[in-house]
């Protein structure tokens, strides 16, 4: 029987089918992320390892993996995986697209609302009971409605972000490396160049993977192009951004503000960060409902169970994230 380990608990039906086919199987008993010292403690035979975005499996882990056989991310992300180094030694990688995008998109929304029109602040306004009625200039936001909404990243999320947004009436411009007709199509989105989208958006979104080219992609070059009315919205990964330019951009007020579920050194904030009046601040939930988690456990599992049966897993990662 294939022994497994699962650096911390799943939720639902993916630890059903788990325990359905092997009885081998540890799950590192505590609620927190496992360290890098935890995991090459634990992997040394086994053959399966069903891991999260926040356990770095490093050369170091996967090399103490002896017998491994698959490496499934309970995540889209797999930055925290050294795919090359996995697949040069013929492990298996595997990730869960496609199951947390629509949570994702819908959150996604939820932030950029709430930045525009004030929610957070609006709803700590009057907790403390400083709602003395109606009044013309209370918390005023901006209209979406007219407005041009860029997206970067056109892949699965930043589509269904586009698409769910269609009601709001707005020009949406994006960018990415391919053209893509469905956006194009069905909501007339433009496709341009990164500095004309952040030129000409009121609202951007970032959707893309971290990898090596979009390490801090949004620095003090790309602040300083977007309007003084901007915000910036980014569900995607911290370090995309260079949270030290967003902070100086924010207080200096060159955007009018952001929306961040994710952060550059996760789940380290920078403290000036948190003191911003101007930024609505999230702890990574982006694909936090129960239908989303319940899938990416369900699709983890069935990607681990191909892996050590020998047949192909769904959602195979066989050459580095190179977009
Ligand atoms: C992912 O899957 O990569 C998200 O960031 C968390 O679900």
């Amino acid at each position: 029987m294939p022994r497994v380990f699962i650096s911390r608990k799943i939720p639902g039906i993916g630890m059903q089918n788990l325990r359905k086919f092997t009885d081998d199987f540890l799950v590192f008993p505590y609620d927190r992320p496992i360290t890098e010292n935890e995991l090459i403690e634990n992997i040394g035979d086994v053959e399966g390892l069903l891991c999260l975005l926040t356990d770095p499996i490093t050369r170091k882990v996967i090399g103490a993996g002896k017998r491994l056989k698959i490496i499934a991310n309970y995540a889209v992300g797999y930055e925290n995986i050294d795919v090359e180094y996995a697949n040069k030694r013929g492990i298996l990688v595997t990730n869960t697209p496609g199951v947390l995008t629509d949570t994702t998109a819908e959150l996604t929304w939820a932030l950029l609302l709430a930045c525009v029109r004030r929610i957070v602040e609006a709803d700590r306004f009057t907790r403390e009971k400083r709602f003395n009625g109606w009044c013309p200039t209370l918390l005023l936001g901006s209209e979406l409605y007219g407005k041009t909404l860029g997206i970067v990243g056109a892949g699965s999320i930043g589509t269904a972000f586009a698409l769910k947004g269609k009601g709001f009436g707005m020009r949406v411009l994006y960018h990415d490396y391919y053209k893509n007709e469905v956006l194009e199509n069905k909501i007339s989105a433009k496709m341009v160049g990164l500095e004309e989208l952040l030129k000409k958006s009121d609202f951007i979104s970032l959707h893309i993977p971290l990898t090596e080219k979009t390490y801090h992609l949004i620095g003090e070059r790309e602040f300083a192009l977007m309007k003084p009315f901007a915000y910036l919205i980014n569900t995607s990964r911290g370090a995309v951004i260079d949270e030290k330019e967003l902070i100086q951009a924010l207080k200096a007020d060159r955007i009018k503000g952001a929306g961040l579920d994710v952060y550059e050194n996760e789940p380290r904030i920078p403290e000036e960060l948190i003191e911003l009046p101007n930024v609505v601040l999230l702890p990574h939930i982006g694909s936090a409902t129960y239908e989303a988690r319940n899938k990416m456990a369900e699709t983890a599992a069935e990607n681990l169970i191909a892996g050590l049966t020998d047949k192909t897993p769904p959602n195979l990662i066989s050459i580095p994230n190179t977009l």
